[in-house]
């Protein structure tokens, strides 16, 4: 009798047992609670590519900024820049503030996921994300946390990155999203599953909610799902480039608005095939647009894009100038606190305010 009522053991996973791990474990974020859904699509835009770790900071100082959806269209696209400034992936940055000028003309923000996915930026799990959360909407997320768990749980081929699967994971979540009652939660439940305890490496099924039917873990290597392709190494970018300071300020030169990085203000630069000594360096500083009284070497610096890796080679150039200073697009003299300024050239001017000898930041000696 006492096993009459027990769920047979092909049953499929456990989701109410999910929603009450989330709610008893869930961490505590900026964004959640108030369902305010100016201040979600702002975090969940944030979230893309980026932990959660990383993003509070950044969201209260989004917030404390720009209140409400009416204040970011008002807003300069610089200004925004400059509170995205290390976040990366700026077009993120670009693709809100356009998107909150065509919401505040309109006059509404959207109510469905389909309207939020025609925002400029806003993604089909993005759209998920935010209408779920703030309506109710059964719209499963299927970002790559939850592509692992899903795939974890019945032990399926491939790598999960295409269409299809996609697909047919958002089909498989669909009924139990709408059967729990709580789309919002369940979403964030699987996400934050994915994200902490379904980790990519050495997931903890121990402490996992849904291990009872999990075909990954009971097979004993759930680390195996999804398949992984031998990542390509990241091709290597190389550049020279040139801290040119003047007064408080220091050459800078803006990128165009579209493209990597666009908007952002970044040293002068120009490629060298390979770290250059000084008559290189004499080159590519003309190639930079540049011209100086004397170069001193300053060190170098790497940043890692999604598709490649990017090697600066830094250099101190003395009453450095522009060449042609008339020129459109020529570097200026810029405050680099005043401006939104690439993470690499940040961490050049750090390395340059070391090198720069005597007058630098040299502790006296006693
Ligand atoms: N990752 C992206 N959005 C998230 C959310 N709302 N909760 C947890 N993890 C997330
Ligand atoms: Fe992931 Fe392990 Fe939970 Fe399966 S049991 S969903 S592999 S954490």
């Amino acid at each position: 009798m006492a096993r009459m009522g027990r769920t047979p053991k092909t049953a499929g996973p456990d989701w109410g047992a999910l929603l009450g791990w989330y709610r008893a474990n869930r961490r505590e974020m900026p964004w959640r609670g108030a369902a305010d859904p100016y201040a979600v699509w702002v975090s969940e835009t944030m979230l893309q590519q980026t932990r959660v770790e990383t993003v509070r900071g950044y969201f209260d100082r989004f917030l404390a900024r720009f209140p409400t959806v009416e204040a970011l269209a008002a807003a300069d696209l610089a200004d925004v820049l400059k509170l995205w400034e290390g976040l990366g992936y700026y077009s993120r940055a670009r693709h809100l503030h356009e998107a909150a000028r065509l919401v505040a003309a309109r006059g509404r923000l959207p109510a469905t996921s389909a309207e939020w996915a025609e925002l400029p930026g806003v993604g089909p799990y993005t759209a998920a994300a935010i209408a779920s959360i703030c309506s109710g909407e059964p719209a499963p997320v299927v970002d790559g946390n939850v592509v692992r768990v899903a795939m974890r749980l019945r032990a399926a081929p491939g790598d999960g990155r295409d269409a299809r699967t996609r697909a047919e994971i958002a089909a498989w979540l669909r009924p139990a999203i709408e059967a729990s009652g709580a789309p919002g939660d369940f979403n964030q439940a699987a996400m934050e599953l994915g994200e902490t305890l379904c980790a990519p490496k050495a997931p903890r099924c121990l402490l996992c909610p849904l291990r009872p039917a999990c075909r990954a873990a009971a097979e004993g290597d759930p680390s195996a799902y999804p398949a992984r392709r031998a990542a390509a190494p990241l091709p290597e970018r190389r550049f020279a480039a040139f801290v040119a300071r003047r007064g408080g300020g220091v050459l800078l030169v803006r990128r165009p608005e579209e493209g990597l990085l666009g908007g952002l203000w970044e040293l002068p630069m120009a490629p060298v095939a390979r770290r250059p000594g000084p008559a290189g360096a004499r080159r590519a500083l003309a190639a930079a647009g540049l011209r100086a009284e004397a170069l001193r070497e300053a060190g170098e610096v790497e940043h890692v894009f999604s598709h490649f890796r990017q090697r600066l080679y830094v250099w101190l150039a003395e009453d450095g100038a522009p060449a042609e200073p008339g020129r459109p697009g020529a570097p200026a003299f810029v405050r680099p606190d005043d401006v939104a300024v690439a993470t690499a050239t940040r961490r050049a001017l750090a390395l340059a305010v070391g090198a720069s000898g005597p007058s630098g930041r040299r502790k006296r000696p006693r």
